[in-house]
């Protein structure tokens, strides 16, 4: 159950079926562009949605709004330097920001950058400072649920480092937890085989720490030779590992807005102060107000509270084995932050190119107003430079993400009833074909037609 009682409540919004299939047909068939005030259960993301705690919203009150020197943010640097070991603390205003100004600061023009997923966010920052951002996912046996399916593929990064690419690579960056591969764990055995490597090479080791806190959880769970550490314990462990670290806080930071840089390097911080100074504020905000690093610092503290986690653990795997009753083919084991199901495995009369996941998370929004996230063709399907058809994204996923704190169980069975209903019509689902499309990240504006 749920480890907390609710303070404050918002209502949410029951728009009818008319409503729904307006509100659908004037987006354009993508519901990045649907309002929310006309979604009822909002699934599309995880990150800035969490409630925030009754500490949180007192600590907003001793915000110090300071330009410089603020106290908030000393408040900050303490508890992200406990938290993480690093010395230098960076508060920036979101997680892409954090990606741009280190990932400027450590790449350059033909060098690569090598990860267990990169992310969509940094990747684009990997190529806008002219590199190439290389996945190496640990390889899938198919039906073999594999507890960390987070991994990167250690034996691919040796073979990498040791060949004639190998001194193009100039940064290593772990995921934790692998949000682009389902949401899994990457396990600490696998950072240390990741830092020797970088260590006989000279490569810095980063973590995206995003979701740093369920990935420690997730290795508490599933890893017998940490079933006795804390959370916070298997966190530390793995920032030891690593150089440094960048997170988007609107994660794991359980507040709204936010992101940070920490590392051990003061050098290398001090460059990248002079670009937080010119791109997001003083260093000492870094883009957000002083109330919002005190709301951060307390929710880093709340996130790695084990109740907490197991909260989140419990009621991902729940709700993923009640979507599986319905009839969704879903992704074992579930994480924390999301479920993820193959709308393709559902659909297999809709060909990729025809959107498969989008119909399905569109038909789920007709059918009860619940919005939930493509991760298939829309948004991974590579364009063919020659106009032709897309190049398909390996699975038709959808991601059912589940905001921290703010639906009850209650409000993820209405969800699962939806699902039933739209899987039980699932053969007469048809695509979609994309009407109008801008150039990267084409899923947030793209608008489509029904086929
Ligand atoms: N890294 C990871 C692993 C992320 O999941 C995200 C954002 C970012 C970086 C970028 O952070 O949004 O604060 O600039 N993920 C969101 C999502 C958008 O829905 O998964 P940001």
């Amino acid at each position: 159950m749920e480890p907390f009682r609710i303070k404050a409540v918002e209502p949410i919004p029951f728009p009818g079926p008319d409503e729904r299939r307006a509100a659908l047909v004037a987006a354009g068939y993508n519901l990045f562009r649907v309002p929310s005030r006309l979604i009822t259960i909002d699934l599309l993301t995880d990150s800035g949605t969490a409630a925030m705690s009754a500490a949180q919203w007192s600590a907003l009150l001793s915000g110090d709004e300071s330009y410089a020197g603020a106290r908030s943010f000393e408040r900050f640097e303490v508890v992200v330097q406990e938290l993480t070991g690093y010395s230098e603390v960076l508060p920036v205003h979101q997680g892409r920001a954090a990606e741009r100004i280190l990932l400027h600061a450590l790449l350059g023009l033909g060098d690569l950058c090598v990860s267990n997923t990169h992310f969509d966010s940094t990747r684009a920052s990997v190529e806008a400072a002219g590199a190439h951002a290389l996945d190496l996912p640990a390889p899938v046996e198919d039906d073999v649920a594999d507890p960390f399916g987070g991994d990167i593929d250690t034996k691919a990064l040796r073979e990498l480092l040791a060949g004639t690419s190998g001194p193009r690579v100039r940064c290593v960056v772990l995921t934790v937890t692998n949000n682009a591969n389902g949401g899994q764990p990457v396990s600490l055995p696998n950072i240390v085989a990741t830092r020797n490597l970088c260590d006989k090479y000279g490569i810095p080791l980063y973590l995206d720490a995003s979701r740093f806190a369920e990935n420690a959880y997730l290795i508490t769970e599933r890893d017998p030779a940490h079933a006795k550490s804390t959370p916070r314990e298997v966190a530390h462990a793995m920032f030891e590992l690593a150089d440094g670290c960048w997170a988007s806080l609107k994660k794991d930071g359980i507040a709204n807005i936010g992101g940070l840089i920490a590392l051990r390097d003061a050098p290398l911080a001090d460059r990248l102060r002079e670009q937080v100074i010119a791109f997001e504020g003083f260093p000492t905000y870094g883009g957000l107000a002083g109330r919002d690093l005190e709301a951060l610092a307390q929710g880093l503290i709340e996130v790695t509270d084990a109740d907490y986690l197991r909260y989140r653990a419990e009621s991902a795997r729940w709700f993923g084995e009640q979507l599986g009753l319905a009839g969704l083919p879903v992704l074992q084991p579930t994480g924390c932050h999301a479920v993820y199901a193959d709308a393709g495995l559902l659909l297999d009369h809709i060909p990729a190119q025809q959107l498969p996941a989008t119909a399905f998370a569109n038909e789920l929004y007709l059918a009860g107003g619940v919005r939930v996230c493509e991760l298939g063709t829309l948004v991974f399907g590579r364009r063919d430079p020659g106009g032709g058809a897309d190049l398909p994204a390996p699975r038709e996923l959808v991601r059912f993400a589940l905001p921290r704190r703010v639906y009850t169980a209650s409000h993820l069975e209405y969800v699962v009833d939806v699902t039933e209903e739209v899987c039980a019509k699932a053969e007469a689902l048809r695509g979609y074909r994309i009407a109008r499309q801008g150039g990267a990240m084409r899923q947030f504006t793209a608008t489509l037609e029904p086929l």
